[in-house]
């Protein structure tokens, strides 16, 4: 399964798939990498040899006219599955009606709960006591697509948002490895009714 992931920021999930990919048996390989902005991500792109490409969302008048580019970056690499690890940014519906349903996003809450760009202060803030983390799969809401994984991850007293965030992440690599080999070995469906991978139903 041919995997470009898009990423914002440091990276440390797209890292984590890219030592996945290592291993013989994990049937994905991520064929290159994206960014919206020079994110410091890509250094882990250029150190596991991986292609890389930046289109800067503040070089475009517009979320439409930075879709078409990012477009015709992902349409050269023609991925199986389009990978958000970290993309903190809004795809335009060019771009979710061209590669929906593969087209999955990682998420630092429980979905429902929590969407949106700062999910982990809003669960801290809310005084909850776990919260989560998510993959779905991208449609033209806000982390509202279909729930493909997701797992309970506690706040304990005193956490900070980092800490918080740094124990959702270890969640997050392992929900997205298993998602991306259940999308390779035909388990996880993009459009069917599966049960979440971590969620097992009644
Ligand atoms: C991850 O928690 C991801 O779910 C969220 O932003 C974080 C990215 O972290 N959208 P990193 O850039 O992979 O370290």
């Amino acid at each position: 399964l041919n995997l470009v992931v898009l990423i914002s920021g440091g990276g440390s999930n797209l890292r984590a798939l890219l030592e996945a990919t290592r291993h013989g048996d994990f049937p994905a390989r991520v064929i290159a990498v994206g960014a919206d902005r020079d994110a410091d991500g890509l250094v882990h792109a250029e150190e596991f040899g991986v292609p890389s490409f930046s289109v800067p969302f503040t070089s475009f008048a517009d979320r439409e006219s930075w879709g078409v580019e990012l477009l015709a970056q992902l349409d050269q690499w023609k991925p199986d599955l389009v990978v958000l690890s970290g993309l903190m940014r809004l795809l335009p519906e060019s771009v979710v009606a061209a590669y929906a349903p593969r087209l999955i996003n990682t998420h630092p809450a429980y979905l429902p709960e929590f969407p949106g760009a700062h999910a982990v202060r809003d669960a801290i803030a809310a005084g909850v006591s776990q919260t989560g983390a998510s993959v779905i799969v991208v449609d033209d809401g806000v982390d509202s697509g279909p729930i493909l994984a997701r797992e309970r991850v506690p706040i304990l007293p005193g956490d900070d948002a980092d800490i918080v965030h740094d124990r959702i992440k270890i969640v997050e690599r392992r929900l997205l490895a298993e998602v991306v080999r259940g999308i390779a070995d035909g388990t996880v469906s993009l459009t069917g009714s599966t049960q979440p991978v971590s969620d097992p139903g009644p």
